[in-house]
């Protein structure tokens, strides 16, 4: 063949090619507005990188905040969508812990594994990762999804995973447990309030009892959603709708307060109940995003002894919880109450987006 015809060959080629390397994404537009739309598929960029058909995804309720315009780094046609189920479809060079046909769990958080602080385990602020997936880069709600830093930033899953359950474990499972849990510093036989009864919330319910708390009071507007609490183990439940949360709660500890106050929402509003409960010597977990300022009573608090922390979720403890999902000890599958296949994608999102009058936690999307 001369190499004119060699070259017309390719030529021929490249059309066909071209046909089956599209899918379809959720793609962020502009404030308001999302579309469904064909997308070229991803291709490795880097040694480093593996590229995941997706099996599961879920809605987050950071995607809304970004579809309402609130996260600026989010910029016109990125693919959304932080969390997900997979199966392996190629892997770049240096990928040697994962291959092509592994079932894995997507981290919200990408990590490279190696700079100074994924070293410290702060792997949300990693130099080369961070929250990048749905934000900076493409996401998971497509058929196809490109993931850096694969190895550090998968996890190999058993092929009989429970999907619905696994893919609580790339965002909400570690938030409410690191965030919340953890930082709080919860020990057997404390008293908890959480505030905020969205799937964050309710993640940190569920990772609460690993502790044994003597009392947990879960706060929320929506009875939806105080009725789910009380089925996952919340021992008291209050509506905070009108404006005396604080006072139930001060009476549900004897006027003591509470060792652990959680804030899964991120309003002023709710900061303020959290500061309001907490006993001397306490721990202000704080989860929620924040768009305003809030008002620290720092004139109250400082001779409290209390502690206040923050935090974006590194991710660290994920291989822990997911041996305890694997083996049945922790159950968030529980927080499923919707499924859509990825092609009604948008209808999920009208169904998430009004999660109040749908009884809507976590919304999930499968793949044929
Ligand atoms: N720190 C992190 O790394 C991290 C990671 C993921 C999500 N988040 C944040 O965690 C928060 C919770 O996430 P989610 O997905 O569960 O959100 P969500 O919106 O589903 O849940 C929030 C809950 O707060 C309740 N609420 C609203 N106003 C209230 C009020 N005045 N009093 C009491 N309850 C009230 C709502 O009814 C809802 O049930 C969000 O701010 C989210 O952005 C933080
Ligand atoms: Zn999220
Ligand atoms: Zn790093």
């Amino acid at each position: 063949m001369s190499s004119i015809e060699s070259l017309l060959e390719k030529d021929d080629l490249a059309p066909a090619r071209e046909a089956s390397a599209t899918m379809k994404a959720l793609l962020y537009r502009h404030p308001g507005q999302r579309a469904w739309e064909e997308m070229p598929r991803p291709v490795l960029q880097a040694a480093t990188d593996a590229i995941v058909r997706i099996t599961t995804s879920t809605i987050c309720g950071t995607d809304l905040h970004i579809l309402k315009g609130d996260v600026p780094t989010v910029t016109d046609g990125r693919i959304l969508g932080h969390e997900g189920v997979g199966v392996v479809e190629e892997t770049g060079a240096a990928v040697s812990r994962i291959r092509r046909g592994d079932k894995v769990l997507i981290s919200c958080i990408t990590s490279c594994g190696r700079c100074d602080f994924c070293k410290k385990g702060m792997y949300s602020h990693c130099r080369d990762g961070g929250w990048i997936l749905g934000n900076t880069i493409d996401g998971t709600q497509a058929e196809y999804v490109r993931i850096p830093h694969a190895e550090t930033s998968l996890h190999p899953l058993p092929p009989d995973a429970n999907e619905e359950a696994m893919v609580m474990l790339s965002d909400v499972l570690p938030t409410g447990f690191e965030c919340g849990v953890r930082n709080g510093r919860l020990k057997p036989g404390d008293t908890l309030a959480i505030v905020g009864a969205g799937p964050v919330g309710l993640a940190a319910l569920l990772t609460a009892q690993l502790y044994s708390p003597a009392l947990i009071v879960m706060i929320d507007v929506d009875e939806n959603r105080l009725d789910a609490s009380r089925g996952l183990g919340a021992t008291h439940t209050v509506d905070s709708g009108d404006g005396k949360a604080v006072e139930k709660v001060m009476e549900l500890t004897g006027g003591a307060g509470v060792d652990v106050a959680i804030e899964a929402v991120g309003i002023p509003a709710t900061f303020d109940i959290c500061q309001s409960i907490l006993a001397p010597g306490g721990h202000l977990a704080n989860v929620g995003v924040h768009g305003k300022p809030v008002e620290l009573r720092l004139q109250k608090l400082w001779s409290h002894n209390v502690t206040l922390t923050t935090g974006l979720v590194d991710t660290v403890t994920t291989p822990m919880l997911l041996k305890m999902v694997l083996s049945g000890r922790l159950r968030p599958q529980k927080l499923v109450t919707h499924r859509f296949d990825m092609i009604d994608v948008m209808s999920a999102y009208n169904t998430f987006g009004n999660a109040a009058n749908q009884g809507a936690l976590k919304v999930l999307l499968r793949t044929a």
